[in-house]
């Protein structure tokens, strides 16, 4: 029941490193796809890094995420990127930046509409995931990498993967001290 997943559903933030089929990761997005859009645009794209791609993934991370990883030790570089090693698939959320603000608002609604569609659809599968915006998301080096254009942006960083634990929900504020009743 969509209830259901929709409650259940945690954001992972520890996998078990068993990688993800790259196969299931375009199968959630081909579903995922079904977004409501502002004038069908389909505001997005998506770098994919699963099976072989991990391990180039992991390199692009290491280099570009981590600015002095050369003046680090070898121990504190593992240190510093085991959570790279974990995730079983990634997936970069790559949205148009319209000039126009209204049209931007509606893009990277859309593509944020398509991601809990996925982190749902994944769930049903038995794959978590994690929505991340890390702090090196715009980093000239890091889009570079993944070949994102001028006008576009990386909304988003999604990490799948399988997980043994399932972690504890933090409860939700009522929704009725969210609510004014406009009147
Ligand atoms: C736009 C957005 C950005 C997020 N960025 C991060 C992030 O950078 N790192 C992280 O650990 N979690 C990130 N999260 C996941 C949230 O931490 C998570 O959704 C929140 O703790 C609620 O947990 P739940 O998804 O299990 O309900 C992000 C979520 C959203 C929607």
């Amino acid at each position: 029941m969509l209830k259901t997943i929709i409650q259940e559903r945690r954001s992972i933030k520890k996998f078990n490193g068993q990688p993800v089929a790259a196969a299931d990761v375009t199968a959630v997005l081909e579903d995922a796809a079904w977004a409501p859009n502002h004038g069908n645009r389909e505001p997005w794209r998506f770098v994919v890094a699963a099976e072989n791609g991990l391990t180039a993934i992991r390199e692009t991370l290491k280099e570009c995420t981590i600015p002095k990883w050369n003046t680090l030790s070898p121990e504190e570089l593992e240190q510093k990127t085991a959570g790279f090693k974990l995730p079983g698939a990634f997936v970069f959320v790559v949205v148009p930046e319209d000039p126009r603000q209204k049209e931007r608002l509606e893009d990277f609604s859309a593509a944020s509409a398509l991601i809990q569609n996925a982190q749902l659809l994944a769930w049903e599968k038995g794959i978590g995931t994690c929505w991340k915006t890390p702090p090196w998301i715009d980093a000239p080096k890091f889009r570079q990498a993944l070949g994102v254009l001028p006008g576009e942006r990386i909304l988003a960083m999604v990490q799948f993967g399988y997980y043994d634990e399932l972690p504890k929900a933090k409860a939700r504020t009522p929704i009725s001290e969210k609510i004014t009743y406009f009147s």
